[in-house]
């Protein structure tokens, strides 16, 4: 049931805190540190998904390079591409909620058929690619109703950073920090629900009659923005379309004019100065400058609508701030009249290629 609700999307995303926890709670450490371990010693890593699960995997492949590791984001559907280099000394994080996607599965066949290591990451304990995998970390959101992913796609974000942690750790770094912070988590994810509602749903009726919007990141937050604007067209039927920040003088900027809202994530504490000269450079052109931005911080004068999250390091900060843009998408859809739990054209597990 909808827990009274009017939505399965809005019942689950108020659940993140909870599967948050349970996520944290349910953490292997010998497990994590396995996997960890394969991680630094691989030639090459893939993160492999699909959507939602793809974002999840990026989030963790713009932190493995500083770690000197190949990470190799993998969109689920194009695995061919790279068939060339699947070796026995690399290892792939295939990541899927259900672990039922046709196209997943299929990568993370191919993937094994060649001798890498396949670890899964998934929701759904004893779906096929778990039982297809070398090994499994399960996420533990519990189940999900609205075809919407977002409980699921934060406790992803988690337990991938968690394992960016334990590499961390093995290789002789302070992680006491991080740790901290990992375990604020569910609660910052409260929070952040709380106070960015308000806020969110004030921008639905802004955007509501909007045809467009663009989302934008820079380095690890780019992620982020991925998954607002897919969440934005999957549920309210806006397009959105998220790019690298620093690539609107290479052709998007042509198509912003007064009023155009740009969204900018401003998740990575390494990329926020550069990103604020973006905000400029649309505010130049009459756009409406929206952004996700640390609480008690300068950046929030510098945009017309500042959606302030809590601080947070950059390894777990995507969770607190994607979920303003959950809820921005639920709220534009409720108010443009649709159902979110039921988006046109999509089932919750794409079974067909
Ligand atoms: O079950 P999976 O994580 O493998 O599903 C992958 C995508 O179909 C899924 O994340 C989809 O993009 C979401 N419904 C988007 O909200």
């Amino acid at each position: 049931t909808k827990g009274g609700y009017p939505h399965f999307m809005l019942k689950e995303i108020y659940e993140q805190p909870e599967s948050l926890a349970f996520t944290v709670a349910g953490l292997e450490p010998a497990q994590l540190e396995a996997v960890a371990n394969a991680v630094l010693s691989a030639r090459n890593v893939y993160l492999v998904g699909a959507g939602t699960s793809y974002h999840a995997g990026l989030t963790l492949a713009y932190l493995l390079p500083r770690l000197r590791i190949t990470a190799i984001p993998i969109i689920s559907s194009e695995y061919a591409i790279y068939e060339n280099l699947f070796d026995r000394d690399d290892v792939a994080i295939v990541v899927s909620q259900s672990g039922e996607t046709i196209d997943t599965i299929k990568a993370a066949r191919a993937m094994r058929e060649k001798g890498v290591r396949v670890v899964a990451v998934t929701n759904v304990v004893g779906s096929t690619l778990s039982r297809e995998s070398d090994a499994t970390i399960y996420t533990r959101a519990g189940p999900e109703i609205g075809v919407a992913a977002t409980k699921t796609f934060t406790t992803q974000v988690l337990t991938l950073g968690a394992l960016y942690v334990t590499a961390l750790s093995l290789l002789g770094y302070d992680v006491s920090q991080h740790v901290d912070e990992m375990k604020k988590v569910p609660d910052l994810a409260r929070k952040t629900i709380e106070n960015t509602a308000g806020t969110a749903k004030d921008l639905a009726r802004r955007l509501r009659n909007r045809p467009s919007a663009y989302y934008l990141g820079r380095g690890a937050a780019l992620p982020v923005a991925m998954e607002g604007a897919l969440k934005l067209k999957e549920v309210a039927y806006i397009h959105a379309e998220a790019y690298s920040a620093g690539e609107s003088k290479h052709g998007p900027i042509a198509l912003v004019e007064p009023g155009f809202p740009t969204l900018f994530v401003f998740s990575d504490p390494q990329t926020r100065e550069k990103t604020l000269s973006n905000v400029a450079e649309m505010k130049a052109r009459g756009a409406l400058t929206i952004g996700t931005v640390p609480a008690k911080s300068d950046y929030a004068k510098k945009l017309d609508v500042a959606i302030e999250v809590p601080e947070m390091g950059d390894v777990f900060a995507p969770i607190i701030h994607v979920i303003p843009l959950q809820m921005l998408a639920y709220f534009a859809a409720v108010e443009r009249g649709y159902d979110p739990d039921k988006p046109r054209n999509l089932a919750k597990t794409v079974t067909v290629e």
